[in-house]
């Protein structure tokens, strides 16, 4: 297809037709003209194609992002991907949609089981992994929903607001990430409306920074139905009106070219990134992979289905594991209770709702492993308290020699279109579990659930799993867990809060009048915790194993460097235990120079390293400016500035083993904006102005003789703060004094800058 020759043949009305979807999954098509159409599809954690009445085909569900996130493992993302985009192949999808990538604000976000973190780096780290493995099968992706859309709340006119540090530092990352590292052929914008435009009309956002600042060369979709204004749309960078408007928008699209009120161009860059896609698809529909072998695309379920299932075995996080209760031995008689294990609950609801071929319960596969005993012991659809149930269970548990209870937050209470409204689990099962712990056997939960939950118990049981929404493979791998033929390796990719009120955003979540107000600002997540060293129940990044790895050889390549040149780190990790295992080994920056308010920490690297028992391997960090930099909104740029920061290596946020001082130099200073409000502290500190300022105001310091009872430093604090104004006080000083030493001050800046550009 030659794109340009076609959108110049192409009538004005063919193309406004052309910029919205048709039949709510298709692109249209030109036969005349060569463009056949193209299906795109949900999205994310497996192949939801809708055909007929609002049927879908029967595909696999792999893990959804809660719980692919603690794999923390690009590779394994890579793999995933690279399935979903051959069942794509297979199935004559030509886009993906997803990853969700939106940051985890609250814990009660309906949606948070398809987002992967509250961490930026994190998020941006693996999508691109998952969009590098979908894409090696020529078939594209849309990363979404691009941006601050963290809540169901008012998702579709709510306006998120928030400050523009906090959204180039959090909300935006993750897409930046994946942008520029494996480059999505499609990029979704969100419902909402970001500080009152909506994202499907804001060309800051689509225009400004994602195709000019980040370089994205893919074309823009909308979210369904996250079109308000179509002219302003186009005009903005939006390109395809998802599902559409059924031809509603064509004649006023028509009629703003015709008027002026939208230029031609704007809707032929539309048509021509449609256009574009159509083509990149179609031209290697069923090619095979990029590496040009021809291959045979079959919807191989029960491949994905064992796939899905390895997947799940590296997300499963081991939270508590009291006096080693766990692995469970063959010779133990177990009590399972909870209908989770009969039915676990694997995926969230809405639009990534898969119709699973398979799935496997751990009752279904339980019998491989040991001795057990199976009760529901509380109803999985409504929090009663059913007595009849309770007591089997107890009975059941009284006679075993340890208690698994799958617990987990029902259907109803998580979905997207709707917010959790707490973070409790039903009453009825925090109630079993109380019961049970009266047993006086030891007591294993298992968790499913999209987002962290308030765990009362935590303290009492013996062991927790957590195992998220882990796709339709859950069943055999929880059981692999807790009976140790898996030596879990998953970690938290959010924190666990004590309770809902911890939480940074619980005074303006979900928010009011159509507004939420973002006032935590960065501080999201670890990064509020860590900062206010609150006690949370389970810290970011934390996960336990069967085995125990030392940290040893921290080296970094230099402790003083410029923000360009960068640094390495490395430092060896041993399995010291005697099974095989696997460590997340985390690398946080922690900025001491003061030029900004940051978080105590933040992560800027982590890689996952499988080790035999006795074995070392070396994990290593390159980190480079932004790793440093926090992004200075004055300057529209990010800024690592000069001085010292920490680099701290750890198992999570709140295990660091290894802390050491490096220090950024070079970083050009900003010269104080000299105004007579300038204070004379900014000037006594600027390499700038310092020690011109020192000469400048000696015949006024004079004036600020101390009396006996003050020190030099008071009258030294005192003068900081004090504008150069403040000098008029003193006889003699004039409005005129006060200009000619703000002049010669901004000369002798300008002097210097000079002088640093023409070096
Ligand atoms: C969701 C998207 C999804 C789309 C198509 C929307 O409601 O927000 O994530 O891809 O529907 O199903």
């Amino acid at each position: 297809m030659d794109v340009e020759a076609i959108v110049k043949k192409m009538t004005l009305e063919e193309k406004a037709a052309a910029v919205e979807g048709k039949l709510f999954w298709f692109t249209q098509a030109y036969p005349e003209l060569g463009v056949p159409e193209v299906q795109v599809s949900d999205g994310p954690h497996g192949l939801r194609k809708m055909y007929g009445q609002g049927l879908t085909i029967t595909s696999v569900c792999f893990p959804a992002a809660c719980a692919t996130a603690c794999s923390f493992d690009t590779e394994l993302m890579e793999k995933m991907g690279q399935a979903l985009g051959k069942e794509c192949q297979a199935e004559d999808v030509a886009v993906l949609l997803g990853p969700a990538v939106n940051i985890k604000r609250s814990p009660l976000c309906g949606r948070n089981f398809e987002y992967i973190s509250e961490d930026p780096y994190v998020a941006g780290k693996m999508s691109a992994a998952l969009i590098r493995g979908v894409q090696s099968e020529n078939v594209g992706t849309s990363i979404k929903h691009f941006a601050a859309n963290n809540q169901e709340f008012e998702r579709m006119y709510g306006s998120s607001e928030v400050d523009e540090r906090t959204l180039r530092e959090i909300y935006f990352p993750a897409f930046e990430i994946a942008v520029k590292e494996s480059d999505p052929w499609t990029v979704m914008c969100s419902y909402n409306r970001i500080n009152g435009t909506y994202s499907s009309e804001n060309p800051w956002l689509l225009n400004d920074v994602l195709r000019k600042e980040w370089g994205f060369k893919g074309l823009v979709m909308s979210d369904w139905g996250a079109v308000s204004d179509r002219i302003a749309g186009i005009a903005a960078g939006l390109d395809l009106d998802m599902p559409g408007s059924q031809g509603v928008n064509n004649e006023s699209i028509v009629q703003a070219v015709r008027t002026g009120k939208l230029s031609e161009e704007a809707l032929d860059t539309a048509v021509t990134n449609i256009l574009n896609m159509v083509e990149k698809y179609v031209s290697h529909r069923g090619d095979g992979a990029a590496d040009g072998k021809k291959a045979e695309y079959l919807l191989d379920r029960a491949a994905d289905h064992a796939l899905a299932t390895e997947v799940a075995k590296e997300c499963v996080v081991l939270l508590k594991n009291k006096e080693k209760v766990l692995p469970l031995a063959k010779e133990e008689t177990v009590a399972l209770i909870g209908g989770f294990a009969e039915k676990p609950r694997f995926q969230g609801g809405g639009s990534s709702h898969i119709n699973s071929y398979k799935v496997v319960s751990a009752l279904s596969v339980a019998e491989k492993y040991g001795a057990f005993t199976f009760n529901r012991g509380f109803s999985e659809k409504e929090d009663v308290i059913e007595e009849d149930l309770q007591r089997e269970a107890v009975e059941a548990a009284e006679k075993a020699d340890k208690i698994v209870v799958f617990a987990g937050l029902p259907d109803l209470f998580e979905s997207e279109a709707y917010d959790r409204e707490h973070m409790r689990l039903p009453a009825c099962q925090n109630h079993l579990i109380e019961e049970l712990l009266k047993t006086g056997k030891p007591v294993i939960v298992v968790l499913h659930n999209g987002s962290p939950v308030e765990m009362p118990w935590a303290d009492e049981v013996d062991g927790i799993v957590e195992a998220y929404l882990g796709g339709d493979g859950i069943g055999e791998a929880v059981m692999d867990v807790l009976y140790g033929k898996v030596n879990p390796s998953g970690r938290l990719a959010e924190s666990f809060p004590m309770k809902l009120s911890d939480n940074p955003s619980y005074l303006n979540f979900p928010g009011t009048e159509h507004k939420v107000n973002y006032a935590e600002g960065v501080f999201v997540g670890y990064r509020y915790y860590d900062t206010k060293q609150m006690e949370v129940r389970y810290p970011f990044g934390y996960g336990l194993s069967y085995t125990e790895f030392r940290y040893s050889n921290l080296r970094i390549s230099r402790d003083t460097f410029t923000a360009a040149e960068g640094v390495t780190v490395s430092v060896d990790v041993t399995n010291i235990g005697d099974r095989a295992g696997k460590e997340v080994v985390q690398l946080y920056v922690s900025d001491k120079t003061g030029s900004a308010i940051r978080p105590v920490h933040e992560l800027k690297g982590f890689c996952k390293l499988a080790l035999e028992p006795g074995e070392t391997k070396t994990a290593v960090f390159t980190l480079d400016k932004r790793a440093f930099a926090w992004y200075d909104v004055e300057d529209g740029d990010w800024r690592a500035s000069n001085g010292t920061y920490v680099i701290e290596v750890g198992r999570s946020s709140r295990e660091i083993e290894y802390t050491e001082e490096v220090h950024i130099i070079g970083t050009p200073e900003k010269p104080p904006v000299i105004t007579p409000d300038v204070q004379m502290g900014e000037l006594l500190r600027s390499p700038y102005t310092r020690d011109y300022a020192m000469e400048l105001l000696k015949p006024f310091t004079v004036k600020f003789t101390r009396s006996d009872s003050e020190t030099d430093e008071m009258v030294e604090a005192v003068m900081r703060f004090l504008p150069l104004r403040s000098l008029r006080s003193f006889q003699g000083v004039t409005n005129e004094t006060v200009d000619e030493l703000c002049k010669a001050l901004q000369a002798h800046i300008d002097e210097q800058l000079k002088g640093a550009q023409s070096r």
